[in-house]
């Protein structure tokens, strides 16, 4: 199967700054793709690339063929209806309810009927577990709840690619399996290709069909899980076992 999203050789400066180095890497309908490293090595900013909000330096991205940082600006936004994005902190609006938050999509870039809308949304309220919190605002919720809510406003528009940011930080580890769950159920049920950045190694074990290990600036490692966990990379290794003793914390940090 072809690649849904693809990564050529992709370089991103801020400044002096090298954030990627040279990342490639290939995600296809159906595959759920773990980015693992460490904190400020550039996996938020992979996944903005992915999105076109940031343009590589270098390099291409591209998505269904075709190039992203080329697209105009009103084929960039109907290829992102295309792909979903569960933010690392949930990014819901504070001004409006849950209801209204996931209704957002639907209403804004689809033609789906009101009591369509409705269903969907309490459906996929029932999926992430938070049903009966139509009318609540934001604020009202714990952060383990917004999180869950981001999800499901993700979900509601079924796209082709799923992009998480840390899915299951700070959530409690029975809602951590629930979330992990509807992760692979509803990329199975869509054959939507994923990528999901974690540092929650149970989860990345259960969640991915595929690993990656970022690390300064490049993709170091890319594997089914069971070779992964068996790398015999010293970075890899370290971050699997999570051990303080290794490569990392050594004082070097992402170019
Ligand atoms: N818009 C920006 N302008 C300048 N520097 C940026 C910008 N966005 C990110 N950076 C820098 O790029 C690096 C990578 O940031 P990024 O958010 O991608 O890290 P991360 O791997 O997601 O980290 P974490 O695990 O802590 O979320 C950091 O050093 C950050 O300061
Ligand atoms: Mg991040």
């Amino acid at each position: 199967m072809s690649a849904l999203v693809e990564l050529e050789d992709v370089v991103l400066r801020f400044g002096p700054k090298t954030v990627l180095d040279g990342v490639s890497l290939q995600v296809s309908p159906g595959e759920r793709l773990v980015v693992m490293g460490q904190s400020g090595g550039g996996k938020s900013t992979l996944l903005r690339l992915i999105l076109g909000i940031l343009k590589p330096t270098s390099g291409r991205v591209i998505f269904d063929g075709t190039e992203i940082s080329r697209l105009p600006r009103r084929q960039l936004n109907e290829m992102r209806q295309r792909i979903g994005m569960v933010y690392q902190y949930s990014a819901l609006i504070s001004s409006l309810t849950v209801r209204e938050n996931l209704a957002l999509p639907l209403e804004e870039l689809t033609d789906t009927p009101a009591d369509e809308i409705d269903e969907k949304i309490r459906s996929m309220l029932t999926a992430v577990d938070m049903e009966g919190s139509e009318d609540k605002l934001p604020a009202e919720l714990s952060g383990g709840m917004r999180k869950r809510i981001g999800l499901a406003r993700a979900l509601v528009m079924q796209p082709e690619l799923m992009l998480y940011d840390e899915p299951s930080a700070g959530l409690d580890p029975v809602v951590s399996s629930v979330i992990d769950e509807l992760i692979i159920r509803t990329s199975e049920e869509n054959q939507s290709a994923g990528i999901i950045v974690t540092h929650e190694m149970d989860s990345a074990f259960r969640i991915g069909t595929r690993m990656a290990m970022l690390y300064q600036g490049r993709i170091i490692a890319d594997d089914v899980p069971e070779k992964f966990r068996q790398s015999t990379n010293p970075v890899v290794a370290q971050f699997v076992s999570g051990s303080t003793e290794g490569p990392i914390g050594e004082g070097r940090t992402a170019p």
